[in-house]
């Protein structure tokens, strides 16, 4: 048989046709080794079905049956999922160690299984008396949940085959085991491997499984992205471990959209739904206070409203500090620029903070506006009203773009108390609405709108 090893960076995941002293991929120095690959072991090694079966074609207009979810019965989970679980589908739930993770998962598996459906809920991490320990805690010691605690991958697969469940949660891919490889649990080659056994060997016996991958250090699972691609629906739990709100976000989603969330919060009895976020979001607010705006942003299918605040102090520093929580340090720059260059409003020798409240990061550029109003109204001292939203993407010209759904955001800001919003003006007016909507063309226009001429 032909040599088939592979050569596999450990920190990257990118495979290599020889060894060398460096991946050219991400640069490591020291990180490539060796592997046989999957396929080619001696036979009865690999784990999967023996090889030799002549695929199965079939025409693009065949008919399927249509998709039938399941639902656990915990909405925020279910509308991140898109809907439900789809039967025979593998999820990856990411996250940093001590979020919530396994919390999450043993009520969902809890749920679940309340509803009949079988599953199986297996631990490389704890013993199986600390899952019923939690268990009690969650008030879930009646659910029919299946328990192992095991690593081993061979064991885990023979389990799953008698078994049959409907679902099965790994917790986590970081400490399964599958013997025919021969590195370390954790490791690149093992995680890989062990997760698409897995999701191979469930997607032919129709269970669904869901992998739980702790976050490394630089946010990225076990060795770059080796597994987000072998799943259908990634999911990241979010949250910073001071807070107790919890985001749950899909990041890709096949079945759905991606960039949907769910929002908990973690209580002492575990994970309660949080049906109104933006409340949440907004609940340590009172009154109007400079730097703080709130803007009205869009996650996935639906407004969350969230505020941005922001905060410029003169810096002593030669190279003054950017500091960003929760939104994208570049696109603060291209702010700050755009401010300078378009309004004449500098920033330079200031230090500015910019952070969004609650825990929750926003990727939308129609919280551009929002920013930039945090960002004087931090720099002049001078509050917003405590009763208006806004939102609008920036372009480097300082004109303001139109977002999309006007009608979702004014809608949610009007049910939580505001009446007003500042908003791009070229966009489509919308039918009824109680709320005061100041449209403005470009970002001069919409600083002498609420702040009056600056002076400097
Ligand atoms: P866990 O689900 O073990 O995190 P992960 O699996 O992501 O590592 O959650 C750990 C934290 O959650 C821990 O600090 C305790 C806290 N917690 C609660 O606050 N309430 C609860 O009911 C439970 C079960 C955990
Ligand atoms: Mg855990």
């Amino acid at each position: 048989m032909a040599k088939s090893s592979t050569y596999t960076c450990s920190a990257c995941g990118a495979a290599h046709k020889k060894w060398a002293g460096r991946c050219e991929t991400c640069g490591e120095w020291n990180s490539i080794t060796e592997e046989a690959a999957l396929s080619a072991g001696p036979k009865g090694k690999t784990l999967g079905a023996a090889k030799g079966h002549r695929v199965e074609l079939s025409e693009l207009s065949s008919q399927d049956a249509p998709l039938v979810r399941s639902h656990f019965g915990i909405d925020e989970l279910d509308r991140v999922l898109g809907g439900g679980l789809v039967p025979a589908s593998a999820i990856l739930v990411g996250g940093d160690p001590g979020i919530g993770k396994s919390t999450l998962l043993l009520q969902a598996a809890g749920a679940f299984a309340r509803k009949g459906k079988k599953v199986l809920y297996v631990s490389g991490e704890e013993a199986a008396s600390q899952i019923r320990m939690r268990a009690g805690r969650l008030n879930l010691t009646d659910a029919p949940v299946q328990l192992a605690a095991e690593t081993n991958l061979r064991d885990i697969l023979t389990t799953l085959d008698s078994e049959r469940p409907d679902l099965v949660i790994i917790d986590s891919i970081q400490t399964m085991w599958a013997d025919h490889v021969g590195s370390a649990p954790g490791s690149v080659s093992q995680v890989r491997a062990a997760a698409h056994e897995l999701t191979s060997f469930a997607k032919r016996r129709g269970i669904s499984v869901i992998l739980v991958g702790h976050v490394t250090k630089d946010g990225q699972i076990a060795g770059p992205r080796v597994i987000e691609h072998m799943v259908d629906t990634v999911l990241y739990f979010e949250g910073e471990r001071g807070h107790q709100f919890r985001i749950l976000r899909a990041v890709k989603n096949r079945f759905g959209p991606a960039d949907e969330i769910g929002v908990f919060e973690m209580t002492s009895g575990g994970l309660q739904q949080v049906v109104n976020p933006s409340a949440l979001f907004l609940s340590e607010r009172d009154k109007p206070t400079s730097g703080s705006v709130v803007f009205a942003g869009i996650e996935g299918t639906r407004p969350v409203l969230v505020e941005v605040q922001a905060l410029v102090a003169s810096s002593p520093l030669a190279t003054p500090r950017r500091t960003v929580v929760g939104w994208d340090s570049g696109r603060l720059a291209m702010i700050l620029a755009v401010l300078e260059a378009r309004c004449g409003i500098s920033f330079g020798g200031m230090d500015v903070y910019l952070n969004i409240a609650g825990g929750i990061k926003i990727s939308e550029p129609a919280a551009d506006l929002a920013v930039a109003a945090a960002l004087i109204s931090a720099r002049q001292d001078h509050a917003l009203p405590a009763d208006s939203v806004v939102f609008g993407e920036i372009s480097l010209s300082g004109a303001l773009r139109p977002i999309s759904q006007l009608e979702n955001r004014l809608k949610e800001a009007e049910k939580l108390g505001f009446s007003s919003a500042y908003a791009p003006s070229r966009m489509k007016t919308i039918a009824k609405s109680d709320i005061d909507v100041h449209k403005v063309d470009d970002l001069e226009e919409f600083i002498e709108n609420c702040f009056g001429r600056l002076d400097d």
